[in-house]
C-alpha cells in the first residue's frame, strides 16, 4: 500500500497548482477518473484478504474524501476568482457624470401659433379644431365656393382614392381652415340652441393646411390660423381694429403699419386682403401680405345654421408661416420642414 498520505498532498498541490477550471478536471482524472491512481487502489482491494481489505478500505476511503475534499475547495476557489474578474472586466463606473440629453425645442412655427392663441384667448376667443382630411362640403360647397371655382381643380388641390384607385369626390385635404368656420357655427348653433338669444361666436383655429403648391415660399403643407366673430352687430370696423391690435402686440410693434386692400373671397363680403409694413428694421416700408379676411357672406351664415338677417361676423385667415418668417427674417419657408437641427436649435 502505497503512502496515502503523500498521496493526498500531492493531490492537493496538483489542484492548486491548476489555474483553471479545465485543468483542475484534468488534475482530478489523475486520482479519481477511470485510470486514476485512487481509483487503481480502489480496484485492488478485491484482492486482499477481508482482515486486510477493512482497514485498507477505511484508509482509502478517508484519503478518497480528502482529495474530494480538495478538488471542492479548489474548484469554489477558481469560480470566486473567474466571477470577480468578471465583475472587474465588466465594471460599471457609477460616479461617471452622464453623457447628458439635450432637451427639444418648440419649433418657431409653433411658438407663434402658442402666441397667437395666447393674444386671441386674451380677447375672448376660444381655440378649436378641425379635420385635415375635410368633407367637399365643410371645404367647398358650405363656403359659397361654385362647382367651377379653380381652386376645385385638381391643380390646386389635393384629392383623396377610392379603394379601386379613383378620385374620390366627397373628400380631400383641406385647402384652408374655413371649413372650421362651417364646423364652429354648427357646433355653437347645436350647444346653444334653447336659448332664444345664441351668445356669440369668437373662435380662431389653428391648424395644417395642403395646397399643390411648391417653391421657396410655398410648401404644400402649411399653416393657417382661421378666425370668426359672429354675434348681433358685428362690424368691418370690429374687424379693422381686432386685426391692427392683434398685429402690433404680435411683432410687438406701436408703430406697425396695417392697410386693408379690396379683395374677393367667395365666402366673404366685402373682402380684403391685410397687408403690414413695418417702420424700422430690414423689410422697413415694404408691404408684406399675411391674411385674407372680410365679412361671413350670408349664404356662408346659413350653411352654418345662423340667419344672416339677425347676425354678421367677420372671418380671417392668415398664415402664422409668414408672420413667423417676419419675427424671425426667415428667407425660405422650406427651412421650417426640413428638420434641420442647426437650424431648429437658433430657438432655444
Ligand atoms: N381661406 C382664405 C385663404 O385660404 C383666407 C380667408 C379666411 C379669407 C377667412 C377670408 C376669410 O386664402
Amino acid at each position: 500500500m502505497p503512502d496515502l498520505e503523500q498521496l493526498v498532498v500531492q493531490a492537493t498541490a496538483d489542484f492548486s497548482a491548476a489555474g483553471e477550471i479545465s485543468r483542475l478536471e484534468e488534475a482530478k482524472a489523475a486520482y479519481l477518473g477511470k485510470d486514476g491512481s485512487l481509483t487503481a487502489l480502489l480496484k485492488g482491494l478485491g484482492r486482499l484478504s477481508p482482515e486486510e481489505r477493512k482497514a485498507a478500505g477505511a484508509a482509502l476511503n478517508a484519503a478518497k474524501a480528502d482529495i474530494e475534499a480538495a478538488l471542492a475547495a479548489r474548484r469554489a476557489a477558481l469560480r470566486r476568482a473567474q466571477l470577480a474578474a468578471q465583475l472587474a472586466a465588466e465594471a460599471i463606473d457609477v460616479t461617471l457624470p452622464g453623457r447628458g440629453q439635450t432637451p427639444g425645442t418648440i419649433h418657431p412655427v409653433t411658438r407663434t401659433l402658442e402666441r397667437i392663441e395666447q393674444l386671441f384667448r386674451s380677447i375672448g376667443f376660444e381655440v378649436a379644431d378641425g379635420p385635415e382630411i375635410e368633407t367637399d362640403w365643410h371645404n367647398f360647397t358650405a363656403l359659397n365656393t361654385p362647382e367651377n371655382h379653380p381652386a376645385r381643380s385638381m391643380h390646386d388641390t389635393f384629392y383623396l382614392l377610392d379603394e379601386q384607385g379613383r378620385v374620390r369626390a366627397d373628400v380631400l385635404l383641406r385647402t384652408h381652415t374655413s371649413p372650421v368656420q362651417i364646423r364652429s357655427m354648427l357646433a355653437h348653433v347645436e350647444k346653444y340652441k334653447h336659448l332664444e338669444r345664441m351668445p356669440e361666436i369668437r373662435v380662431i383655429c389653428p391648424g395644417r393646411v395642403y395646397r399643390v403648391d411648391s417653391d421657396a415660399t410655398h410648401s404644400p403643407m402649411f399653416h393657417q390660423v382661421e378666425g370668426l366673430w359672429v354675434g348681433e352687430n358685428v362690424s368691418f370696423a370690429d374687424l379693422k381694429g381686432v386685426m391692427a391690435d392683434f398685429l402690433r402686440r404680435f411683432f410687438e410693434s406701436d408703430d406697425l403699419k396695417v392697410r386693408f386692400r379690396p379683395s374677393f373671397f367667395p365666402f366673404t363680403e366685402p373682402s380684403a386682403e391685410i397687408d403690414v409694413a413695418f417702420m424700422h428694421g430690414p423689410m422697413e416700408g415694404r408691404w408684406l401680405e399675411i391674411a385674407g379676411c372680410g365679412m361671413v357672406h350670408p349664404n356662408v351664415l346659413r350653411a352654418g345654421g345662423i340667419d344672416p338677417e339677425k347676425y354678421t361676423g367677420f372671418a380671417f385667415g392668415m398664415g402664422p408661416d409668414r408672420l413667423t418668417m417676419l419675427r424671425y427674417s426667415i428667407s425660405d419657408l422650406r427651412l421650417f420642414f426640413d428638420g434641420d437641427l442647426r437650424f431648429l436649435r437658433q430657438f432655444q
